[in-house]
C-alpha cells in the first residue's frame, strides 16, 4: 500500500514537527488537537517554522505556500476517516493513548496504518486496543523533528511485515532514515541516552562540576552537538522524568531511576526551554 493522506493526532512540539515534515514531503495532512486554542497554537508553530525556512532561503515562498496548502486543522478525530496513515503524538499517558487507538480503529478505513510517536508507552498495548493489531506500530521521531534525521520503526510481535514496509518507505519519503527496533520500553536511542542524561544530573548533584563545564566537556571532549543539560532543557525535564520513570518501572535497574534533583526541578516547574527555565535560564531568549 502507498500512503496518500496522513493524519497527526496532537499538534504540540512533536506532532507539529511530524505534520510539518509530512506536508513538506507532499502529503495532504490533517492535524488534530483537543481544542481550538491548542490547534491554533500548533498550526501557528508549523507556519512559523516554514516562514523561518523562507527567511533563511532554505525553501522558496511557493514551496511554503504549497506545503501549508496541504495542512488542515481539526478538533475531532472523525476528520481522519479517509487517512491511510495516522501518527499519534499526544501526551505520554498509556490509558489516553489506548483510548485514542480504540477510537481511531473505529474511525479510520480498514486498510489504514495506526502509528504512535511514543517514546515510553507500550506499543503492543495500543495494538491490542484495536481490531487491526497487524497495522499498528511505533514511528518514533526525535526533537527537533524537522532537523533530526532518525525515525525508530517499532515492531510489536503483532505488527505485520507489510505494515513495517509501508511505514518504512513513508519515513524515507520524508527524507528521514528509519531503523528497526522491537517494542521494548525506550527502544534504541532512549535506552542509551536516558541513563547518560540521568548520570549527568547525578554528577551535578554530587558537586563534581558546574553545569556549564559538564556541557562543555561532553561537547568538546566527545563531539556531541550539545551537552546533557542543554539537551535536557530541549527535550523537557518533565518528558525526561516520565521516560525515566517508565524505564525504571519496566526494567527495575538503578541506572534508570530518576535522581532527586530531576524530580524537584519538575515539581518546581523548571521544565526547560518551553517554560523559560530549566537547568539554564532562557528568559532573555538564549540560555
Ligand atoms: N527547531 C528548528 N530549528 C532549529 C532548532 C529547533 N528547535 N534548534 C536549532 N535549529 C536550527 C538553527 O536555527 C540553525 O539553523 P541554520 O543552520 O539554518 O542557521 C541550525 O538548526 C543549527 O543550530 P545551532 O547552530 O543553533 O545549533 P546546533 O549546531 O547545535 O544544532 C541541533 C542544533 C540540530 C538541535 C543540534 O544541537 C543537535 O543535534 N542536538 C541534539 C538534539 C538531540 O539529541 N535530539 C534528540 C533528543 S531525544 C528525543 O527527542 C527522544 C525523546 O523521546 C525524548
Amino acid at each position: 500500500m502507498a500512503i496518500r493522506s496522513v493524519g497527526v493526532v496532537g499538534c504540540g512540539l512533536m506532532g507539529g514537527g511530524i505534520a510539518q515534515v509530512s506536508i513538506q514531503a507532499g502529503f495532504p495532512t490533517i492535524a488534530v488537537e483537543a481544542n481550538q486554542q491548542l490547534l491554533d497554537r500548533g498550526l501557528a508553530g508549523v507556519k512559523k517554522n516554514l516562514d523561518t525556512l523562507v527567511a533563511k532561503a532554505r525553501i522558496d515562498q511557493k514551496a511554503r505556500d504549497e506545503a501549508l496548502g496541504r495542512l488542515t486543522g481539526a478538533t475531532r478525530l472523525e476528520e481522519l476517516k479517509a487517512c491511510d496513515l495516522v501518527v499519534e503524538a499526544i501526551t505520554e499517558t498509556q490509558s489516553l493513548k489506548n483510548e485514542t487507538f480504540a477510537r481511531l480503529d473505529t474511525i479510520c478505513p480498514p486498510h489504514a496504518i495506526l502509528a504512535t510517536n511514543t517514546s515510553s508507552c507500550n506499543v503492543t498495548a495500543l495494538a491490542a486496543a484495536t481490531r487491526r493489531p497487524g497495522q499498528v506500530l511505533g514511528l518514533h521521531f526525535f526533537n527537533p523533528v524537522p532537523l533530526m534525521k532518525l525515525v525508530e520503526v517499532v515492531q510489536t510481535i503483532l505488527t505485520s511485515e507489510a505494515t513495517v514496509k509501508t511505514a518504512w518507505e513513508w519515513v524515507q519519503t520524508l527524507g528521514k532514515t528509519p531503523v528497526r527496533t522491537k517494542d521494548s520500553t525506550a527502544f534504541i536511542v532512549n535506552r542509551l541516552l536516558v541513563p547518560y542524561l540521568l548520570d549527568a544530573v547525578r554528577l551535578y548533584e554530587s558537586g563534581l562540576a558546574s553545569l556549564e563545564d559538564v556541557d562543555t566537556a561532553m561537547k568538546l571532549g566527545c563531539g556531541y552537538p550539545m551537552g546533557p543539560f542543554t539537551l535536557l532543557d530541549l527535550v523537557g525535564l518533565d518528558t525526561a522524568l516520565l521516560v525515566a520513570e517508565v524505564m525504571f518501572e519496566e526494567y527495575r535497574e538503578p541506572r534508570y531511576a530518576p535522581p532527586p534533583l530531576l524530580k524537584r526541578m519538575v515539581l518546581a516547574g523548571r521544565l526547560g526551554r518551553k517554560t523559560g527555565r530549566g537547568f539554564y535560564d532562557y528568559s532573555g531568549g538564549t540560555a
